[in-house]
């Protein structure tokens, strides 16, 4: 044990019979007590601004001062230091308003029996409450430790990605290569069955070259920073349907576009997602001759694009799944890697938004995507 005094209480008070009296009340605390007396304003701020405080006793009415003064002098200073009103009558409402502006008790002088169990129940609750701002500062340490570790992975996944999938695409090209030199070749000298398996290396090796070529567009777009300026979506959209030409017209498909708006984005990144949505509302036709409808949508705090089709649909119990990578729905009759929805979702909440898909009337299916107005960086 130690002697020295674990709680320190400032008591401002002018009146120095007073300042005897109250100690006196608050020596059946068991803890030793310091106190420090102050009685004027200038006494009372500078001991607060100096030093901290376990709680504060101060009289109601001083000379050119005032309890409800002194509570607004702690609260102005952040301070959590439970502040008890010691004074002579006061009115109940003139309590009421002591307590409004933040004390946390009051007691009456003629009444000092009520001081000792209240300074220790407003230890008792500071001494809760610090321990619960160290446990959320605990928890916000491992939290932040978390995160960080959770983003150096994420990096390191992400380079793993984008190294794996870039140096895989050279020799993939020379397996090509060399297939296709070796079909031309030996044109003449093979029979079909070896023609067969030929056919199937080629296909393999275009897959794989589809699979990579999607992989580092996935990746690049996490990799760099968002380079936003204001992008006209209708220009966008426009050059994706020129680029989409040869496909629109082999899947005779009707697109109509409705006049979008001028945002806030990564041009180059918002047309991916507008690609990848497009090309798979060309790829996923059903019996009817498809229909495709791009339209956008103004509310308060973000824009909203649609690209609606009447294809062959999104089971709903797959309108998740499908944003994940590799998640192919029940689309995989079609040819695809499932890769195209997990970089648009990537994109898209890059950005702060969010992408979703809803069943269209009476059959297809309606992507949508929000993009908040204001971006993370100010500009709008
Ligand atoms: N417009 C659509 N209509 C019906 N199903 C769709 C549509 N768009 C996507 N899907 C379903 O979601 C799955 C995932 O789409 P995603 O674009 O990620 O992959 P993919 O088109 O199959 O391959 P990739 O885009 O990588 O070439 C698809 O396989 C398909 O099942
Ligand atoms: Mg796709």
């Amino acid at each position: 044990m130690t002697d020295e005094p674990s709680v320190h209480v400032l008591v401002l008070e002018d009146d120095a019979q007073d300042r005897i009296l109250l100690e006196r009340a608050v020596s059946s605390i068991p803890t030793p007590i310091a106190f420090r007396h102050v009685g004027t304003r200038a006494s009372f701020e500078d001991a607060v601004d100096t030093e901290s405080w376990d709680v504060i006793l101060t009289d109601y009415m001083l000379p050119g001062y005032s309890g409800i003064a002194a509570v607004e002098a702690i609260k102005t200073r952040q301070l959590d230091t439970p502040l008890i009103i010691v004074s002579g009558r006061i009115g109940e409402e003139t309590a009421v308003e002591a307590m409004r502006a933040g004390a946390a008790d009051y007691v009456m002088k003629d009444n000092l029996s009520r001081l000792a169990p209240a300074i220790e129940r407003e230890l008792h609750q500071a001494q809760r409450r610090a321990e619960q701002r160290e446990a959320e500062r605990a928890a916000n340490r491992a939290l932040a430790a978390r995160t960080e570790e959770l983003e150096r992975s994420n990096r390191e996944l992400e380079e793993f990605a984008y190294v794996a999938s870039h140096d895989l695409s050279a020799p993939l090209h020379i397996v090509g290569g060399y297939v296709d030199l070796l079909a031309r070749r030996y044109q003449d000298q093979l029979d079909a069955g070896a023609e067969d398996l030929l056919a199937g290396a080629v296909r393999g090796v275009t897959r794989m070259q589809a699979l990579i070529d999607s992989l580092l567009y996935y990746s690049r777009a996490g990799r760099h920073p968002l380079t936003l300026s204001r992008a006209d979506v209708n220009a966008i959209v426009a050059e994706i349907l020129q680029e989409l030409e040869p496909q629109i017209k082999a899947a005779n498909a009707a697109v109509a576009v409705h006049a979008l708006p001028v945002v806030t984005a990564d041009a180059t990144l918002l047309e991916q997602v507008f690609k990848n949505l497009v090309e798979n509302a060309l790829k996923f036709v059903g019996e009817d001759e498809p229909h495709i409808e791009i339209s956008g949508e103004e509310f308060a705090d973000e824009w909203r694009f649609a690209v609606a089709d009447n294809g062959i649909g999104v089971d709903p119990d797959q309108a998740e799944e499908i944003f994940r990578m590799f998640g192919r729905g029940s689309g995989n009759r079609f040819p695809g890697c499932g890769i195209g929805l997990a970089t648009c979702r990537r994109v898209v909440q890059r950005h702060g938004g969010r992408i979703w898909c809803e069943p269209a009337q009476p059959h297809g299916s309606t992507f949508r995507f929000a993009l908040p107005k204001q971006q993370a960086d100010g500009i709008s």
